[in-house]
């Protein structure tokens, strides 16, 4: 079933608000989901709600209906207003049209004439909010890249910065690079940034939206575009599977890449990124316990039906004389590597130590070539056919790793 009509009454007599839910229970379409006792009340409550209809008596104390109906078409333009009062005058008629009222209900009203003005009013507000959403939000084109390892260590932070730095750079695409290894990110110290605020400051603020996102975001000097790590470990529980969820949304209309950086936990907020990501770089080390890691991983994501294309193995630190040798990893876990970055402790922590990021600091050294290739692979792949927004409203909702693991 589509979504149900979210209803605001706002109506000075309690008894007159309860006479309305009522009249209105066994309408399966509609949903009551709050009361205003006055307009400055139900002003607040619009804004936390934002109900497709608000019903509107026109005589309450501290603010009118018709004052009330002109603020919220100018501050809660998606809501659509409709009038109830006893008084059915001309007059009253003209001022509550005026305001932006959409309807005009005269007291006592039978409850099929007060269900049939909520459903029309909300079909055209539906069709008005979806022309303005088309005309001013640009496409969600921007494409997820998780950057994910089930153990530490493996060098997640350090590929993910330069592989952000790269696309930036080399490929002029706008990214975004988050740092979701929310107890311990080090993407502030790879990049050399002291972030005024972190995610932790953004998902506290009262409504998330693109405007105070962008006001979040570092400006690297690459070009790259950060949304910083929460500066304490205890701050980390603040956010959300769901702050992710909306974070990326909105990340995906602004820029042309968002380069996630993750714990090594499939937490519900790693979770909310694999859900989104087009690419996921599984990244892994030749050593036992992350090969044993990588074959759990690519275990939970098979049987989580993930498309084997979303993934791509990446070996870092690699070295043709140690390790495991890469077809017997191949072999073992039935699945290709992608890209091999080598080994380079002298380049990656000189760069550290200067604050500068390996790829713009030595673009010359293998491993900086290496990144470069990673990033021809990521920047070549993840057409618009498969940009999960493209067959309208959020991605296959039905089928979210994070809601398998949870039913299990
Ligand atoms: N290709 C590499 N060559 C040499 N050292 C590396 C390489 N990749 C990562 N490192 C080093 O390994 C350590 C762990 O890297 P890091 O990116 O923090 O891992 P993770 O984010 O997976 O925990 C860091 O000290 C980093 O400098
Ligand atoms: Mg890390």
């Amino acid at each position: 079933m589509t979504k149900r009509i979210s209803v605001l009454v706002v109506d000075d007599s309690p008894e007159a608000r309860e006479n309305i839910r009522r009249l209105l229970r066994f309408d399966d379409e509609i949903e009551v989901v709050g009361e205003a006792e006055n307009g400055q009340v139900a002003l607040e409550r619009a804004k936390e709600f934002h109900p497709d209809v608000i019903l509107m008596d026109i005589n309450m104390p501290v603010m009118d209906g018709i004052t009330a109906t002109e603020r919220l078409s100018l501050e809660v333009p998606e809501s659509g207003i409709v009038m109830i009062s006893v008084q059915g005058e001309a007059e009253y008629l003209r001022k509550a049209m005026m305001a932006g009222a959409r309807e005009y209900l005269v007291k006592p009203f039978a409850g099929d004439d007060l269900a049939n003005a909520i459903k029309k009013v909300a079909e055209v507000e539906g069709k008005r909010r979806r022309v303005r959403q088309a005309e001013a939000a640009p496409a969600p084109t921007g494409k997820v890249v998780a950057v994910f390892s089930a153990k530490g260590g493996v060098g997640k932070t350090t590929l993910a910065a330069n592989l952000a730095v790269a696309l930036a750079t080399d490929f002029k695409a706008r990214v975004a690079l988050v740092d979701l290894d929310l107890q311990f990110g080090n993407v502030g110290v790879i990049m050399d940034i002291a972030p005024p605020r972190t995610i932790a400051d953004l998902v506290r603020e009262k409504s998330l939206d693109p405007e105070l996102l962008d006001s979040y975001l570092v400006d690297h000097p690459s070009g790259v575009r950060i949304l910083p790590a929460p500066l304490r470990p205890e701050q980390a529980e603040m956010v959300t599977g769901a702050h992710v969820d909306r974070i990326l949304s909105i990340l995906r209309r602004m820029v042309d890449y968002i380069i996630v950086d993750t714990p090594q936990a499939l937490s519900e907020t790693t979770l909310a990124v694999l859900d989104h990501a087009e690419q996921i770089l599984l990244i892994a080390t030749l050593e036992l316990p992350a090969v044993k890691n990588v074959k759990l991983t690519l275990d939970v994501m098979s049987s989580l039906k993930y498309p084997a294309e979303k993934i791509r193995l990446v070996l870092n630190r690699y070295s043709d004389e140690i390790g495991i040798p890469r077809e017997d990893l191949e072999r073992s876990l039935h699945f290709p590597v992608s890209a091999r970055i080598p080994s380079d402790g002298r380049t990656v922590v000189a760069s550290i130590n200067k604050g500068v990021p390996f790829y713009t600091a030595d673009p010359k050294a293998k491993i900086s070539q290496a990144i470069r290739e990673l990033a021809t692979q990521v920047a070549g792949t993840g057409g618009g056919e498969a940009a999960p927004e493209a067959g309208g409203g959020p991605r296959r909702r039905g089928f979210s790793v994070a809601g398998l693991l949870r039913r299990r």
